[in-house]
């Protein structure tokens, strides 16, 4: 009986936990690929459609329309926190980058305005 119990709670803490990205690439270096142009611009162009993917930059692509329109819902924290970082860098470092981003991702400056706001002030 104590069994059955314990089994049901599992069950329903696993399917109640909202589904996330994967995080196999979530130990990257993002403070050495923010510090090195060579290493980000591939990343960017990857996601611009102007160059190769690597396996981590795919993922990326994939979920960043939306993680963008849902505020990263179903990002891990390390997710969460390697975003603001990134955009926060590109919105003061890599504007035109940023410019062309959030225009192929969020034409209507839905949500890339909301951002900007909050990531300009940190
Ligand atoms: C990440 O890269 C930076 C800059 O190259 C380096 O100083 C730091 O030790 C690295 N961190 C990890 C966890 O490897």
């Amino acid at each position: 009986m104590k069994a059955i119990f314990l089994l049901c709670l599992v069950v329903a803490a696993v399917s109640a936990r909202p589904q996330q990205y994967t995080n196999k690439y979530d130990n990257v270096n993002l403070s050495e690929i923010l510090s090195n142009k060579r290493l980000l611009i591939p990343y960017v162009k990857c996601t611009l459609d102007q160059g190769k993917c690597s396996p981590d930059g795919k993922e990326l692509k994939s979920h960043i329309k939306e993680a963008l329109e849902n505020y990263c819902a179903k990002c891990t924290n390390s997710q969460r926190d390697g975003t603001r970082r990134v955009i926060s860098y590109l919105i003061h470092n890599e504007p035109d980058y940023w410019k062309q981003l959030s225009k192929k991702y969020d034409p209507q400056g839905k949500y890339a305005s909301k951002y900007e706001r909050e990531l300009r002030s940190l």
